[in-house]
Protein backbone atom coordinates (compact mmCIF):
# COMPACT_ATOMS: atom_id res chain seq x y z
CA UNK A 1 0.00 0.00 0.00
CA UNK A 2 2.95 2.22 -0.25
CA UNK A 3 2.89 4.71 -3.23
CA UNK A 4 6.29 3.26 -4.28
CA UNK A 5 7.75 -0.09 -3.45
CA UNK A 6 10.99 0.79 -4.26
CA UNK A 7 13.62 2.86 -2.11
CA UNK A 8 15.01 6.06 -3.09
CA UNK A 9 18.21 5.45 -4.70
CA UNK A 10 21.05 6.35 -2.00
CA UNK A 11 22.66 8.97 -4.41
CA UNK A 12 20.36 11.25 -6.53
CA UNK A 13 20.13 11.32 -10.03
CA UNK A 14 22.02 13.46 -12.19
CA UNK A 15 18.71 13.42 -14.46
CA UNK A 16 16.12 14.21 -11.36
CA UNK A 17 15.47 17.76 -10.70
CA UNK A 18 12.59 18.82 -8.05
CA UNK A 19 11.43 22.32 -8.32
CA UNK A 20 8.15 23.92 -5.85
CA UNK A 21 6.51 26.55 -7.31
CA UNK A 22 4.08 28.92 -5.24
CA UNK A 23 2.98 27.65 -2.45
CA UNK A 24 3.72 23.67 -3.02
CA UNK A 25 0.89 22.37 -2.06
CA UNK A 26 -0.15 23.55 1.31
CA UNK A 27 -3.64 23.51 2.18
CA UNK A 28 -5.03 27.21 1.79
CA UNK A 29 -7.20 27.74 4.28
CA UNK A 30 -9.24 30.23 2.84
CA UNK A 31 -10.71 28.37 -0.18
CA UNK A 32 -11.41 25.34 1.94
CA UNK A 33 -13.22 27.66 4.57
CA UNK A 34 -15.17 29.47 1.93
CA UNK A 35 -16.32 26.27 0.40
CA UNK A 36 -17.64 24.79 3.46
CA UNK A 37 -19.50 28.19 4.05
CA UNK A 38 -21.45 27.85 1.00
CA UNK A 39 -24.40 25.97 0.26
CA UNK A 40 -24.35 23.42 -0.75
CA UNK A 41 -21.05 22.81 1.14
CA UNK A 42 -18.26 21.89 -1.30
CA UNK A 43 -13.83 21.09 -0.47
CA UNK A 44 -12.10 20.56 -4.05
CA UNK A 45 -10.88 16.73 -4.93
CA UNK A 46 -7.54 18.54 -4.30
CA UNK A 47 -7.20 18.58 -0.61
CA UNK A 48 -8.15 14.21 -1.04
CA UNK A 49 -4.23 14.18 -2.13
CA UNK A 50 -2.01 14.45 1.20
CA UNK A 51 0.56 11.67 1.73
CA UNK A 52 -2.18 9.41 3.53
CA UNK A 53 -4.75 9.96 0.66
CA UNK A 54 -2.11 9.62 -1.80
CA UNK A 55 -1.90 6.36 -0.30
CA UNK A 56 -5.34 5.19 0.41
CA UNK A 57 -5.63 6.45 -3.84
CA UNK A 58 -3.50 3.97 -4.92
CA UNK A 59 -4.83 1.26 -2.61
CA UNK A 60 -7.69 2.19 -4.30
CA UNK A 61 -6.72 1.73 -7.70
CA UNK A 62 -4.91 -1.80 -6.87
CA UNK A 63 -9.02 -3.17 -5.91
CA UNK A 64 -11.39 -5.30 -8.54
CA UNK A 65 -13.75 -2.79 -8.16
CA UNK A 66 -11.49 0.37 -9.34
CA UNK A 67 -11.92 -0.64 -12.61
CA UNK A 68 -10.39 2.33 -14.22
CA UNK A 69 -6.98 1.51 -13.28
CA UNK A 70 -6.07 -1.10 -14.24
CA UNK A 71 -8.34 -0.95 -17.64
CA UNK A 72 -6.44 2.12 -18.81
CA UNK A 73 -3.05 0.12 -17.66
CA UNK A 74 -3.89 -2.69 -20.36
CA UNK A 75 -4.38 -0.12 -23.04
CA UNK A 76 -1.18 1.33 -22.67
CA UNK A 77 0.29 -2.09 -21.92
CA UNK A 78 -1.24 -3.24 -25.70
CA UNK A 79 -0.85 0.08 -27.26
CA UNK A 80 2.69 1.55 -26.34
CA UNK A 81 3.67 1.25 -29.51
CA UNK A 82 0.87 2.38 -31.53
CA UNK A 83 0.97 5.44 -29.06
CA UNK A 84 4.52 6.10 -29.56
CA UNK A 85 4.11 5.82 -33.38
CA UNK A 86 1.47 8.87 -33.29
CA UNK A 87 3.43 10.93 -30.96
CA UNK A 88 7.51 10.51 -32.03
CA UNK A 89 10.78 10.44 -30.21
CA UNK A 90 12.48 13.24 -28.20
CA UNK A 91 9.50 14.67 -27.09
CA UNK A 92 8.93 16.72 -23.86
CA UNK A 93 6.30 14.83 -21.89
CA UNK A 94 4.10 16.70 -19.72
CA UNK A 95 2.01 15.14 -16.67
CA UNK A 96 -0.22 16.52 -14.21
CA UNK A 97 -1.28 14.57 -11.33
CA UNK A 98 1.66 11.66 -11.79
CA UNK A 99 1.09 10.06 -8.61
CA UNK A 100 3.40 7.31 -8.34
CA UNK A 101 3.94 8.10 -11.65
CA UNK A 102 3.94 4.30 -12.90
CA UNK A 103 1.42 4.66 -15.75
CA UNK A 104 4.08 6.56 -17.74
CA UNK A 105 6.59 3.71 -17.24
CA UNK A 106 4.35 1.55 -19.48
CA UNK A 107 5.41 3.85 -22.45
CA UNK A 108 8.80 5.32 -21.54
CA UNK A 109 10.64 2.64 -23.58
CA UNK A 110 8.26 3.35 -26.98
CA UNK A 111 7.94 6.61 -26.79
CA UNK A 112 11.73 7.51 -26.01
CA UNK A 113 11.43 11.08 -24.71
CA UNK A 114 13.98 13.60 -24.06
CA UNK A 115 12.22 14.80 -20.80
CA UNK A 116 9.73 13.84 -18.36
CA UNK A 117 7.68 16.87 -16.30
CA UNK A 118 5.69 15.77 -13.38
CA UNK A 119 3.70 18.09 -12.36
CA UNK A 120 1.70 17.26 -8.95
CA UNK A 121 0.28 18.65 -5.67
CA UNK A 122 1.87 16.62 -3.24
CA UNK A 123 5.59 16.73 -3.14
CA UNK A 124 5.56 13.41 -1.14
CA UNK A 125 5.17 11.53 -3.98
CA UNK A 126 6.79 13.64 -6.42
CA UNK A 127 9.87 12.82 -3.61
CA UNK A 128 9.43 9.31 -3.65
CA UNK A 129 8.71 8.43 -7.37
CA UNK A 130 10.54 11.18 -9.15
CA UNK A 131 14.42 9.64 -8.72
CA UNK A 132 12.92 6.32 -8.71
CA UNK A 133 12.19 7.00 -12.43
CA UNK A 134 15.39 8.83 -12.80
CA UNK A 135 17.12 5.91 -12.12
CA UNK A 136 15.25 3.28 -13.25
CA UNK A 137 15.36 5.49 -16.74
CA UNK A 138 19.41 6.96 -16.98
CA UNK A 139 18.49 8.31 -20.48
CA UNK A 140 15.73 10.29 -19.57
CA UNK A 141 15.46 14.15 -17.74
CA UNK A 142 13.53 13.84 -15.18
CA UNK A 143 11.49 16.63 -13.38
CA UNK A 144 9.14 17.13 -10.81
CA UNK A 145 7.16 20.11 -9.91
CA UNK A 146 5.39 20.81 -7.32
CA UNK A 147 2.10 23.26 -7.55
CA UNK A 148 -1.39 23.16 -8.70
CA UNK A 149 -1.43 21.40 -12.18
CA UNK A 150 -1.90 23.05 -15.26
CA UNK A 151 -0.25 25.14 -17.68
CA UNK A 152 1.04 28.51 -16.14
CA UNK A 153 3.57 31.14 -16.93
CA UNK A 154 5.84 29.58 -13.41
CA UNK A 155 5.47 26.32 -15.33
CA UNK A 156 6.84 27.65 -18.75
CA UNK A 157 9.94 28.87 -17.30
CA UNK A 158 11.23 24.86 -16.61
CA UNK A 159 10.22 23.39 -19.81
CA UNK A 160 12.52 22.61 -22.46
CA UNK A 161 12.57 25.15 -25.73
CA UNK A 162 12.83 23.43 -28.88
CA UNK A 163 11.31 19.72 -28.56
CA UNK A 164 7.98 18.28 -29.24
CA UNK A 165 5.28 18.59 -26.31
CA UNK A 166 3.18 16.10 -25.93
CA UNK A 167 1.36 16.38 -22.51
CA UNK A 168 0.45 12.97 -20.71
CA UNK A 169 -3.17 13.10 -18.62
CA UNK A 170 -3.88 9.62 -17.51
CA UNK A 171 -6.68 8.47 -15.33
CA UNK A 172 -9.69 10.51 -15.69
CA UNK A 173 -8.33 13.17 -14.13
CA UNK A 174 -9.87 15.47 -16.45
CA UNK A 175 -13.04 13.97 -14.93
CA UNK A 176 -12.53 16.21 -11.88
CA UNK A 177 -13.48 19.28 -13.57
CA UNK A 178 -16.59 20.43 -15.09
CA UNK A 179 -16.99 19.87 -18.32
CA UNK A 180 -16.94 23.53 -19.21
CA UNK A 181 -13.52 23.88 -16.63
CA UNK A 182 -12.12 20.47 -18.68
CA UNK A 183 -12.52 22.67 -21.89
CA UNK A 184 -10.74 25.50 -20.34
CA UNK A 185 -7.73 23.11 -19.27
CA UNK A 186 -7.41 22.03 -22.76
CA UNK A 187 -7.69 24.98 -24.04
CA UNK A 188 -4.77 26.40 -22.12
CA UNK A 189 -2.93 23.29 -22.65
CA UNK A 190 -3.07 23.76 -26.38
CA UNK A 191 -1.42 27.32 -25.68
CA UNK A 192 1.37 25.53 -23.60
CA UNK A 193 1.83 22.91 -25.90
CA UNK A 194 2.25 25.32 -29.19
CA UNK A 195 1.22 24.76 -32.81
CA UNK A 196 3.36 21.07 -32.92
CA UNK A 197 2.07 20.04 -29.35
CA UNK A 198 0.02 16.38 -28.89
CA UNK A 199 -1.61 15.45 -26.20
CA UNK A 200 -2.76 11.60 -24.45
CA UNK A 201 -5.95 11.84 -22.12
CA UNK A 202 -7.25 9.03 -20.42
CA UNK A 203 -10.77 9.34 -19.98
CA UNK A 204 -13.37 7.33 -18.29
CA UNK A 205 -16.44 6.33 -20.28
CA UNK A 206 -20.25 6.39 -19.88
CA UNK A 207 -21.29 2.37 -18.88
CA UNK A 208 -23.83 0.40 -16.34
CA UNK A 209 -24.76 2.65 -13.24
CA UNK A 210 -23.82 -0.28 -11.15
CA UNK A 211 -20.52 -0.91 -12.21
CA UNK A 212 -20.10 2.90 -11.05
CA UNK A 213 -21.63 2.61 -8.16
CA UNK A 214 -18.99 -0.35 -7.00
CA UNK A 215 -16.19 1.49 -8.21
CA UNK A 216 -16.58 4.30 -5.94
CA UNK A 217 -18.02 2.01 -2.71
CA UNK A 218 -14.92 -0.59 -3.09
CA UNK A 219 -15.82 -3.63 -0.49
CA UNK A 220 -12.78 -2.91 1.41
CA UNK A 221 -13.69 0.48 1.94
CA UNK A 222 -10.32 2.55 0.74
CA UNK A 223 -12.44 4.80 -0.94
CA UNK A 224 -14.82 5.74 2.18
CA UNK A 225 -11.53 5.97 3.82
CA UNK A 226 -9.71 8.62 1.63
CA UNK A 227 -13.03 10.46 1.48
CA UNK A 228 -13.18 10.88 5.18
CA UNK A 229 -9.20 11.47 5.35
CA UNK A 230 -10.18 15.12 4.01
CA UNK A 231 -11.71 15.69 7.63
CA UNK A 232 -8.63 14.44 9.48
CA UNK A 233 -6.44 16.32 7.31
CA UNK A 234 -8.45 19.48 7.51
CA UNK A 235 -8.46 18.70 11.79
CA UNK A 236 -4.40 18.72 11.26
CA UNK A 237 -3.56 21.40 9.08
CA UNK A 238 -6.60 23.87 9.43
CA UNK A 239 -7.45 23.29 13.24
CA UNK A 240 -10.31 21.64 12.97
CA UNK A 241 -12.60 19.50 14.72
CA UNK A 242 -14.06 16.98 12.89
CA UNK A 243 -15.07 14.10 14.15
CA UNK A 244 -15.33 11.08 11.43
CA UNK A 245 -17.56 8.94 13.22
CA UNK A 246 -20.24 11.55 12.81
CA UNK A 247 -20.10 11.96 8.94
CA UNK A 248 -20.66 9.01 6.46
CA UNK A 249 -19.26 8.35 2.73
CA UNK A 250 -21.63 8.84 0.06
CA UNK A 251 -20.69 7.95 -3.95
CA UNK A 252 -23.28 7.36 -6.52
CA UNK A 253 -23.73 7.86 -9.82
CA UNK A 254 -25.85 11.05 -11.03
CA UNK A 255 -26.97 9.15 -14.46
CA UNK A 256 -28.49 12.39 -15.85
CA UNK A 257 -25.58 14.35 -15.62
CA UNK A 258 -23.01 11.56 -16.37
CA UNK A 259 -21.30 11.91 -13.21
CA UNK A 260 -20.17 9.91 -9.88
CA UNK A 261 -20.63 12.45 -7.20
CA UNK A 262 -18.35 11.67 -3.69
CA UNK A 263 -19.71 13.74 -0.67
CA UNK A 264 -19.47 13.56 3.14
CA UNK A 265 -22.73 13.18 4.68
CA UNK A 266 -23.27 14.50 8.06
CA UNK A 267 -25.22 11.84 10.14
CA UNK A 268 -26.71 14.39 12.77
CA UNK A 269 -26.91 17.91 13.38
CA UNK A 270 -23.46 19.59 14.67
CA UNK A 271 -21.20 22.33 14.56
CA UNK A 272 -17.66 22.04 13.30
CA UNK A 273 -15.38 24.76 14.68
CA UNK A 274 -12.30 25.47 11.77
CA UNK A 275 -9.97 27.58 13.52
CA UNK A 276 -11.85 30.53 14.59
CA UNK A 277 -15.09 29.87 12.32
CA UNK A 278 -18.17 27.52 13.13
CA UNK A 279 -19.86 25.72 10.67
CA UNK A 280 -23.18 24.19 10.83
CA UNK A 281 -24.31 21.18 9.55
CA UNK A 282 -28.24 19.86 9.30
CA UNK A 283 -28.63 16.22 9.76
CA UNK A 284 -28.04 14.49 6.21
CA UNK A 285 -26.58 17.63 5.00
CA UNK A 286 -23.06 17.01 2.92
CA UNK A 287 -20.03 18.44 1.98
CA UNK A 288 -19.35 17.52 -2.10
CA UNK A 289 -15.85 16.10 -2.28
CA UNK A 290 -15.47 15.68 -5.56
CA UNK A 291 -17.01 15.25 -9.00
CA UNK A 292 -15.84 12.00 -12.02
CA UNK A 293 -17.49 12.95 -14.74
CA UNK A 294 -18.14 10.01 -17.21
CA UNK A 295 -17.70 10.94 -21.63
CA UNK A 296 -18.53 9.06 -24.52
CA UNK A 297 -16.66 9.06 -27.46
CA UNK A 298 -18.31 11.71 -29.30
CA UNK A 299 -18.44 13.69 -26.21
CA UNK A 300 -15.25 14.38 -25.21
CA UNK A 301 -13.95 14.52 -28.77
CA UNK A 302 -16.33 17.43 -29.40
CA UNK A 303 -15.08 19.17 -25.92
CA UNK A 304 -10.83 18.54 -27.64
CA UNK A 305 -12.43 20.16 -30.76
CA UNK A 306 -13.42 22.77 -29.16
CA UNK A 307 -10.24 23.19 -27.17
CA UNK A 308 -8.62 23.20 -30.64
CA UNK A 309 -7.64 19.41 -31.12
CA UNK A 310 -8.07 17.21 -33.00
CA UNK A 311 -8.26 13.79 -32.40
CA UNK A 312 -5.37 11.44 -33.98
CA UNK A 313 -6.32 8.02 -32.56
CA UNK A 314 -8.75 6.34 -30.30
CA UNK A 315 -7.89 3.31 -28.13
CA UNK A 316 -10.16 1.36 -25.53
CA UNK A 317 -10.58 -1.75 -23.98
CA UNK A 318 -12.96 -4.88 -25.42
CA UNK A 319 -15.82 -3.73 -23.18
CA UNK A 320 -15.36 -0.14 -23.96
CA UNK A 321 -14.95 1.51 -20.62
CA UNK A 322 -12.22 3.37 -20.84
CA UNK A 323 -11.03 5.91 -23.14
CA UNK A 324 -7.14 6.98 -24.46
CA UNK A 325 -7.16 9.96 -26.87
CA UNK A 326 -4.25 10.82 -28.79
CA UNK A 327 -4.88 14.43 -29.83
CA UNK A 328 -2.93 16.66 -32.27
CA UNK A 329 -3.17 20.44 -31.79
CA UNK A 330 -5.13 21.51 -34.75
C1 LIG B 1 -8.16 10.41 -9.78
C2 LIG B 1 -10.04 11.83 -10.07
C3 LIG B 1 -9.65 10.06 -11.58
O1 LIG B 1 -12.46 10.27 -10.09
O2 LIG B 1 -12.08 8.16 -10.28
C4 LIG B 1 -11.23 7.48 -7.09
C5 LIG B 1 -10.42 9.80 -7.92
N1 LIG B 1 -12.20 9.19 -6.26
N2 LIG B 1 -12.15 7.06 -6.22
C6 LIG B 1 -11.74 9.28 -9.94
C7 LIG B 1 -11.26 8.84 -7.12
C8 LIG B 1 -12.74 8.10 -5.71
C9 LIG B 1 -10.35 9.48 -9.37
N3 LIG B 1 -9.56 10.45 -10.18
Amino acid sequence: MKSSEKKNPDVMPDNFRFVALGDGGDVDFGEVLVGLQQTPKSVSPKFLYDARGSELFNAICTTEAYYPTRTERGIYESQAAAIAAEVGPESTIIEFGPGDMSKIRLLLEQLRPQTYVGVDVSAAQLEDAGPVLAADFPWLEVMAICGDFGPSQMLEQYLPQNARRVAFFPGSTIGNFEPQAAQQFMHGLRDMLGSNGAAIVGVDLQKPVAVLDTAYNDPQGYTRAFNLNLLTRLNRELGADFDERRFRHKAYYNEQLGRVEMHLVSVIEQQVRIGEHTVHFQPGETIHTENSWKYTRDGFEQLAAKAGFGVQRFFTDERGWFGVFVLAVD
